[in-house]
């Protein structure tokens, strides 16, 4: 389904971790409704203000009864501190669903057994997939990874079979890579997010157990729609836009 470019009316913006922010708009078009994996390009400024590009951002939940669309994001620059001072009733400006996303129900209908790795704000958009995937017959079991403690795990609770944590600090879950408590050879599939170099981790269990996976990947991105070619990739397959070919990827054609 196609991106559309709106202005959406703001419902709450909340503090989850002390840089984590969940900001929740009212979506109004049911024609285009987001589905796991996918992201939207956000705009809090005025099309010639700083900063020049939008913020692409992915989606962390959809409530396709009430139109509630939710980011979760972290504060890293100027433009995620203007979203960040939304308030409710104020204007968003998006453009959006962008990208392939997960097939969730796909998934389900091949796959029984489901890992679902993530690290960091990586796991954001790892809500709604478990949510479809549990939805289309599948409860995935979850394993994160975080610095120091994690953050929205209690919105997976309803979608997952087991949630399974680590910490770098050791503060919360065990103490070391979330890659040390997964064993992919127990899954039909593994589906990821996170920083390269946790994916590329769990990319390399599952290429050597020969478990297929899929990879969510992060790029800058100016159009966040195919048009600029900002965001290319080089993989195994030749050159991909990440905005639109992706962002979600077998793992075996990007990562060595
Ligand atoms: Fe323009 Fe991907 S951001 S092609």
């Amino acid at each position: 389904m196609s991106a559309i470019s709106c202005n959406l009316t703001v419902l709450q913006q909340e503090t989850v971790a002390p840089d984590i922010r969940r900001l929740t708009v009212q979506w109004q078009d049911p024609r285009h409704e987001p589905h796991a994996g996918q992201f939207y390009m956000l705009r809090a400024w005025a099309a010639d203000a700083t900063p020049i590009l939008s913020r692409p951002i992915s989606v962390n939940d959809f409530d396709n009864q009430t139109g509630a669309l939710t980011f979760l994001y972290q504060l890293k620059g100027e433009g995620t501190h203007k979203i960040a001072a939304l308030q409710p009733g104020q204007t968003l400006t998006v453009t959006g669903p962008c990208g392939n996303g997960f097939d969730a129900a796909a998934l389900a209908g091949k796959y029984q057994r489901i890992a679902v790795v993530g690290g960091g704000i990586g796991t954001a958009p790892l809500l709604l997939l478990c949510k479809e995937l549990c939805r289309a017959g599948v409860r995935p079991d979850l394993f994160v990874g975080f610095r120091d403690t994690t953050y929205g795990m209690d919105r997976f609770v309803p979608w997952c079979r087991d949630i399974y944590a680590a910490t770098d600090s050791g503060k919360e879950g065990h103490h070391g890579l979330v890659t040390d408590l997964l064993d992919v050879s127990k899954y039909d599939i593994v589906l990821t997010c996170g920083p390269m170099v946790m994916m590329r981790g769990v990319a390399k269990l599952c290429a050597a157990a020969g478990v297929p996976c899929l990879a969510s990947l992060e790029k800058k991105m100016a159009c966040g729609l195919g048009a600029c070619l900002g965001c290319t990739c080089h993989t195994k397959i030749g050159p991909v836009t990440v905005c639109k070919d992706g962002p979600v990827f077998n793992a075996q054609e990007v990562f060595d």
